[in-house]
């Protein structure tokens, strides 16, 4: 099995702290450790081959420097020149290790999640492990609790006569990427639905027969990609010319909402996507005001908020639940149950340049 890490993404929800150039999954958000470090760190056991790491031109300083902080060597390193989304990445990775005679399972992981609970982990492992030597699409799936707007919802069900699924493994019935509220609030109160996690598991080949079937402008455009990308000492650089004509999608949508062999093999293991401030308030122990306060913060009547200051003195009088970060060049204050919007915020940002 080897580990695909995914590492390409902007990270703009968690915007002014995370960046372009330093986005959150090299950020250390939770621990000392950034959330690329973390992932890495733990599928260090038996059965797990070195990782592939996917990330973008831009990133690769810093990925080698946080690579060699914790003594990972990778097996290779794709290097995209701008993201073309999940779907593009996953497919050169499988591409890759095809080229290099390797059809193995790939273990697709974002690298910007919370693992606690590294045991359940490993048996989720176990179980997808041999439903993807069957040749299923494994999805690992989060029972959905709260109607989060960030994540795609799955529902399962019973597989059908003659299906030869594992058991604890579920068919996909239905696939929603990013519900709206009322939709996710629906799913959540049916108890039937999963959050998919993001993280999947299957054979090289089998990916790319998927895509090829259900996108294959990408399918091409990826096979086109590789062969004119430079390669070196496990270090490819993917060509740009070519790989800007790839359509940009993400796996969720090209791939695992259109397979009849998607199956889900639920995960309880304290997952959490970092993907947006309020999460991070989620994931972090609070004072007894329920605050989340980061460097140099001083609160008064205020509850349930998350304060960063970095360079400054923040205070807070008579707030409740919200978000206050404080960088060098930049301030940010949302309520706590708008934080989803800071990704349209950097848009705004970003077009007036
Ligand atoms: N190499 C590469 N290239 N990586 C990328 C790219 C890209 O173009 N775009 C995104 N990634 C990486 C991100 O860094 C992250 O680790 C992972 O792929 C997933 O991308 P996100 O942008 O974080 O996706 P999302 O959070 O909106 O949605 C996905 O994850 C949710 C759970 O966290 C979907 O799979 C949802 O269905 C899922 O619920
Ligand atoms: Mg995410």
């Amino acid at each position: 099995m080897i580990p695909v890490i995914l590492s390409g993404g902007s990270g703009s929800r968690l915007w002014p702290l995370s960046r372009k150039l330093y986005p959150k999954q090299f950020l250390p958000l939770t621990s000392d450790k950034s959330l690329f470090q973390q992932t890495l760190q733990r599928l260090s056991f038996d059965g797990m081959q070195k990782p592939l790491v996917v990330c973008n031109l831009e990133h690769r300083f810093i990925v080698n420097e946080q690579l060699a902080q914790i003594g990972v060597t990778p097996q290779s390193m794709l290097l995209e020149p701008f993201g073309r989304n999940t779907a593009p990445a996953v497919a050169m990775a499988a591409l890759h290790l095809l080229g290099e005679g390797r059809d193995e399972l790939m273990l697709v992981l974002p690298a910007d999640h919370v693992i606690t609970d590294e045991l359940n982990l490993r048996r989720s492992l176990e179980l997808a492990r041999i439903a993807a030597e069957e040749g299923e699409m494994v999805l690992f799936g989060i029972p959905a609790q709260t109607p989060e707007t960030g994540f795609g919802y799955i529902k399962v069900g019973r597989s059908e006569e003659g299906d030869s699924l594992i058991p604890g493994a579920h068919r996909v019935m239905q696939f929603v990427e990013k519900p709206d509220h009322a939709r996710a609030a629906e799913f959540v109160r049916s108890g039937c639905y999963f959050w998919n996690s993001g993280m999947f598991l299957f054979r090289a080949s089998r990916y790319l027969d998927e895509l090829r079937s259900h996108e294959p402008d990408i399918y091409d455009t990826c096979v086109l990609a590789l062969e004119r990308s430079k390669a070196a000492a496990g270090v490819v650089v993917i060509d740009a010319g070519t790989f800007e004509c790839c359509p940009d999608n993400s796996i969720d949508y090209a791939v695992m909402e259109k397979t009849s062999r998607a199956c889900v093999v639920p995960l309880s293991a304290g997952w959490n996507d970092v993907g947006s401030w309020s999460s991070l308030w989620d994931v972090h122990e609070k004072d007894s005001d329920g605050n989340v306060l980061k460097g140099d913060v001083v609160t008064h009547s205020s509850h349930n908020s998350f304060v960063h200051g970095t360079s400054k003195l923040v205070t807070l009088i008579g707030m409740d639940d919200v978000v206050v970060v404080e960088t060098k060049d930049a301030v940010m204050i949302a309520h706590k149950d708008s934080v989803q919007d800071v990704k349209k915020l950097v848009g705004v940002l970003d077009s007036l340049g």
